[in-house]
């Protein structure tokens, strides 16, 4: 990386949070008008019961004047929230207007597998997929992307995701702030890097295969440093993980606390109070933080290698395959200033949250899966050993127990109605490791009690050694359609790291 380059991104980082800064001026702005709107659209689907999304090629400016070829639902760049309703039945209908096949997974949403949108319900060029999803799950922050074998690494990271609200229409009876784009906010974060020109590329070498594709830039809903107006009061931010592979570590930078409420699976039974949190790819969380003080905030986090999200050999395998130049230092995410005019729903957090829940069952059979990145890490150095790997990009493989994913092989079945444990590790990194239409509770990680923020029903887990879950399976899947199981950082899902189950 040139210097000129090295500046030109540390600009793009202080700037927009120092709006005063001599190299902010003497480089004009980043951009309002052509990139992105802040706020992504919202399609209300609770009363309609239906809605429509359809993929489309466009352009986006993350960086102004420099145009990035980008894909997204209904818009260039990413999709919009869409709100559905538990209890109720929803029509959707799904186009794919590329010229690629794409499939649009529901992450998170506990359907059947036919209803999934997984690898096995491809959506081909100029097709339709219009599944009827029931929606039978509390309220919680969801989100969709494409989920084709191979393919997902780079058309998520082009913006093929979006965000899905399972909402009761409860959540001010809780207590919750709930008016949408003014005190109940949606971030939806990727990270980028761009060419010289400042177009955002994909073109992931050897280390970016191991460690997953990095960016150099954080994107909220596709804007580089976003400044968020926000009541003086209570506020709730919902946040996605859809970058392909950085770990988040958030705060705030005046350090103030705030409260978890709710995970990827929904609500807490109440509030946790805390001042930091980890976001690893595929995860939500929603948090309230309080402006009631009037001041402003941005939100940080702590650099990708201090996450979690780097091998866990450290040094020797870091220095021989090492992580492209990004983020070393704390970065900003988001800002949040308050607009004194904007109206206050709430002013304080509510001490518990009503939300029905019938506990697991008992676990019927235990299993162990393994996620293999030992062999892919000895084929990235060019070493030739582990599985086979030939030192080419080409040839990284990446498994689960042994065996990369193979589309025709069923590698657990489960029984409909029960739960299971498992236990999950990988072998030198941490993963986040994402499970389909079925959701667990994290017994315990490395044998002690697991995180706080883990406490809560989950659908994706970071595994940093091994996690022990107890799954339930509430909804069936046949061999024809199953289930995936995977680890979400996309490029190792692409190269192998996932797995398929039935529930019968
Ligand atoms: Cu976010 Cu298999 O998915
Ligand atoms: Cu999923
Ligand atoms: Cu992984």
């Amino acid at each position: 990386m040139t210097h000129n380059r090295r500046q030109f991104l540390t600009t793009v980082a202080a700037s927009a949070f120092c709006l005063s800064a001599p190299a902010f001026v003497r480089r004009g702005a980043w951009a309002s008008g052509a990139s992105p709107a802040l706020h992504l659209p919202v399609i209300d689907a609770t009363a309609s019961g239906a809605f429509e999304i359809a993929a489309t090629a466009g352009e986006t400016e993350f960086v102004t004047g420099a145009t990035s070829p980008t894909l997204g639902f209904n818009r260039p760049y990413l999709g919009p929230v869409i709100r559905v309703r538990p209890g109720s039945e929803v029509a959707a209908s799904v186009v794919n207007r590329l010229d690629v096949p794409i499939s649009v997974h529901w992450h998170g949403l506990l359907v059947s597998g036919e209803l999934d949108g997984g690898p096995h319900q491809q959506i081909a060029p100029g097709a339709a997929w219009r599944p009827r999803l029931p929606i039978d799950q509390s309220p919680a922050t969801l989100w969709y992307h494409t989920h084709i074998h191979g393919e997902t690494a780079p058309r998520v990271y082009a913006g093929l995701a979006g965000v899905l609200i399972v909402d009761d229409g409860n959540d001010a009876d809780r207590g919750l702030p709930s008016t949408f784009g003014v005190d109940d906010l949606v971030l939806l974060l990727q990270d980028k890097r761009f060419d010289a020109s400042g177009a955002a590329v994909y073109r992931p070498g050897d280390a970016d295969l191991m460690h997953g594709f990095l960016g150099e830039a954080v994107v909220v809903n596709g804007r580089i440093g976003p400044r968020f107006a926000v009541p003086r009061g209570l506020v709730r931010l919902r946040l996605v993980n859809g970058a392909n592979a950085r770990n988040f570590d958030l705060s705030f930078s005046d350090g103030r606390p705030f409260a978890l409420v709710a995970t990827d699976q929904g609500l807490l039974s109440k509030p946790l109070p805390l001042s930091r949190i980890r976001l690893t790819p595929g995860e939500r969380i929603e948090l309230l933080v309080d402006f009631g003080s009037g001041g402003e905030a941005t939100l940080v986090s702590a650099p990708h290698a201090e996450t979690g999200g780097t091998m866990a050999m450290g040094g020797m395998m870091h220095d021989m395959l090492p992580l492209p130049e990004t983020f070393t230092a704390p970065f900003p995410v988001a800002a949040f200033a308050v607009d004194p005019s904007a109206p206050v729903a709430v002013r304080t957090a509510p001490t518990s949250l009503d939300v029905p829940d019938v506990p697991p069952p008992s676990p019927v059979a235990t299993r162990r899966f393994v996620l293999n990145d030992m062999g892919a890490m000895m084929g990235g150095m060019g070493g030739g050993m582990g599985h086979g790997g030939h030192g080419a990009a080409s040839t990284m493989a990446f498994g689960i127990n042994g065996q990369p994913f193979d589309m025709s092989r069923l590698d657990a079945e489960a029984a409909l109605g029960t739960a299971e444990r498992w236990f999950v590790s990988g072998e030198m990194m941490g993963h986040p490791f994402h499970i389909h239409g079925a959701r667990f509770r994290v017994l315990s990680e490395n044998g002690g009690s697991p995180r706080a923020e883990n406490a809560g029903w989950k659908d994706t887990v970071f595994v940093e050694g091994e996690a022990e879950l107890l799954v339930r399976f509430d909804h069936p899947a046949t061999d024809a359609n199953p289930l995936m199981l995977h680890c979400h950082i996309l490029e190792h899902e692409d190269l192998g790291m996932m797995g398929q189950f039935t529930v019968s």
